[in-house]
């Protein structure tokens, strides 16, 4: 009987046998993928690996330190990059989404390259590429509508001989399992899908620190409420979206002028389509009354009810 266990402690074997006393480089998101890779990678070869993790200040609440936890106990290198400053001054005054998407591939290449050039000569990079990306990367309308999520492509500027992608024949849920075998906590193995450009295209209009700090507050929320109500699992994603726009509320006996947060929840096999969430009204209202009295500039909250299509997932 073929388990998980089989599959990593083969996997192990390969890339031990191929990468010998070389060095390896995996940019790291913290998504499941490249964490997976990364684990299998710090279990074959230990030290020899350097993880760069990016930190581009647009993501979620305590992501950079769990991220930054979860990696630190394995023996690797690795490198975390707090450069927040670096991509909110690019970012700033730049309201359209797909020149914040630009910016911060454009930027996410740049910092990675400067740490790259810091870690000297590797010969290998790592990739956690895995079966579905390969099937899309192919031909279909699939690969046409997708390619501008893949953020940045291959980073050519870093001298190695050879690309190895270990997780290249396993689907999402053949990546978790084999996480679970390599002892990532359940919240990095579970990670729901997070796009590259983060936080960026969940501010509607301008990004500044203040609204990021806002929209984290309350999306920390929004899951908080979603996993004690045990519906977590359930949807395939769910986020709040920090709107551009204002309205006028009450709150004791003053008049205040705030921040619309929209709430945003979908059920979806492929993300191609998707169905708005049915999460219970009193989940809703738990949300809602905790983000208005917790999170100051948010005075209104309304949840998103539409599919893809004709909306898409993310708002911007
Ligand atoms: P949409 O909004 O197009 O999203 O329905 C479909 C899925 O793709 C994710 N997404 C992105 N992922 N970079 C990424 O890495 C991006 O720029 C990007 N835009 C959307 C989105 O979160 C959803 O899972």
């Amino acid at each position: 009987d073929w388990t998980m266990g089989d599959y990593a402690v083969t996997a192990v074997n390969q890339i031990r046998e191929k990468v010998g006393n070389g060095k390896v480089l995996l940019a790291l998101s913290g998504g499941v993928d490249s964490s997976v890779c990364a684990a299998l990678l710090a279990k074959a070869i230990g030290n020899q690996l350097t993880c760069i993790f990016v930190d581009h200040g647009c993501m979620r609440k305590n992501e950079g330190d769990e991220v930054q936890a979860a990696f630190s106990k394995w023996d690797i290198n690795f490198v975390r990059v707090n450069a927040q400053e670096r991509f909110l001054s690019r970012l700033a005054g730049v309201t359209e989404p797909e020149q914040k998407r630009k910016i911060i591939g454009e930027e996410f290449i740049r910092v990675f390259e400067d740490e790259a050039k810091k870690v000297g000569k590797v010969d290998f990079l790592a990739q956690g590429t895995i079966y579905p990306d390969v099937i899309e990367s192919g031909v279909g309308d699939a690969a046409v509508i997708k390619s501008h999520h893949n953020v940045g492509g291959l980073p050519d500027f870093v001298d190695f001989k050879e690309i190895i992608e270990p997780l290249r024949l396993l689907f999402k849920d053949e990546v978790r399992k084999l996480g679970q075998e390599l002892g990532l906590s359940e919240t990095l193995v579970w990670r729901q899908p997070f796009p590259g450009p983060g936080l960026a295209i969940r501010v509607i209009g301008e990004i500044t620190k203040e609204k990021l700090d806002v929209l984290r507050d309350a999306d920390f929320i929004f899951r908080d409420e979603l996993a004690k109500a045990g519906i977590a699992k359930d949807i395939n994603q769910y986020f709040a979206v920090l709107t551009n726009m204002r309205s006028v509320g009450v709150m004791g006996d003053t008049r205040t002028y705030d921040y619309t947060l929209a709430l945003r929840a979908v059920t979806t096999t492929d993300f191609m389509t998707a169905d708005w969430a049915r999460i219970p009204y009193d989940v809703l209202e738990a949300a809602s009354v905790r983000i208005v009295n917790e999170v100051r500039h948010i005075n209104r909250i309304c949840y998103d009810i539409t599919s893809k299509p004709p909306a898409t997932i993310e708002w911007e």
